[in-house]
């Protein structure tokens, strides 16, 4: 499975924090947003990635990230030339995609929770033509809301609808088959002027071919459309990490306990990044494994998390 992160747009929700940078390139805590989607992907199995985003940030991105080498990983760049919507993802990565199946994630949500990984990679196992993740939420209305049977067939998405017919928010995580391509050619602009992802989904609902998955109260979906949001993102992390001890979203570890990099390559990871609270986290990941590793011990303490 391949892996698109669309962090395009131009934010006036915002501004004027991003009149001058990209949204998902502000921070949640400690972490550039991007970092956020970007773990989500490499959880889910996915080691080749496609980022989409604007002619003025794209360059930005590539410095933060490269070529994703050093994570193991393959990371590819892409503009979107203005902000056509969320569907016109597969069309600018149409190449990309070819004969494979493919997740889709909007470069602004952040999911956390125990067990992710594991959802992630059964879901993308299972190869239906479009799984959807579903999140209860008390403002449906910002987002897309799935009407769903009692048996748990979608029988309706409304985008952003005035009066929503439920309270399941459709999260911005989208695994697809291939010929998602071909179904988003067929769109036509909404009224706003947007290929519509809620218009794409409908396509699937319309053939019974959308599946929901239900994160339940144990998974985190965060917003970060707002400043009063982003801030509350910022906190969620903060209290977490502090608690636990453990980061959230931090690719390195996520690469090493992914198996992507080995001990050596986060050492050196870690080492580059000396002087910041960062680098020294995964200096310390890298001297437990090796303690573990020593001691014949299963290198567990931190792989709690990633369930
Ligand atoms: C977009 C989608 C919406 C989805 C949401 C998830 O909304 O259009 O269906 O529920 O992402 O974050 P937007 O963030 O563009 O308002």
């Amino acid at each position: 499975m391949r892996g698109i992160i669309l962090a395009g747009g131009s934010g006036t929700r915002l501004h004027p924090i991003t009149k001058a940078v990209s949204k998902h390139l502000l921070p949640v805590f400690d972490k550039p947003m991007v970092y956020y989607p970007l773990s989500v992907l490499m959880l889910a199995g996915v080691r080749d990635i496609l980022l989409i985003s604007t002619p003025n940030d794209l360059s930005l991105f590539e410095r933060l990230l490269g070529t994703g080498e050093e994570l193991g990983i393959r990371i590819s760049y892409a503009e979107q030339p203005s902000p056509r919507g969320i569907a016109d993802a597969f069309i600018i990565g149409a190449d990309f995609i070819g004969s494979d199946a493919v997740a889709l994630i909007l470069g602004d949500n952040i999911f956390y929770g125990q067990g992710l990984g594991a959802i992630l990679q059964a879901e993308a196992a299972v190869k239906s033509p479009c799984t959807l993740f579903g999140y209860r939420v008390q403002d449906p209305g910002r987002y897309g809301v799935a009407t769903v049977t009692k048996s748990g067939v979608v029988t309706k998405i409304e985008e952003k609808p005035a009066r929503p017919k439920s309270n399941m928010a459709i999260t911005g995580l989208y695994l697809y088959g291939p010929d998602v391509v071909s179904k988003a050619r067929t769109l036509t602009p909404s009224s706003r002027g947007e290929l519509e992802i809620t218009d794409l989904n409908n396509l699937y609902v319309a053939r019974g071919e959308a599946k929901l998955v239900e994160f339940g109260r144990g998974m985190a979906w965060l917003d970060t459309g707002t400043h009063e949001s982003l801030i509350e993102a910022s906190n969620f992390v903060r209290i977490l990490q502090h608690r636990q001890g453990v980061f959230i979203a931090c690719l390195e570890e996520v690469a090493f306990r992914m198996g992507y990099i080995d001990r050596a390559q986060l050492a050196a990871l870690g080492r580059g990044l000396l002087k910041s609270v960062y680098g020294d986290y995964l200096l310390s990941l890298a001297e437990i494994s090796a303690k573990e590793s020593r001691a014949n011990t299963s290198p567990d303490k931190i792989e709690a998390v990633w369930g």
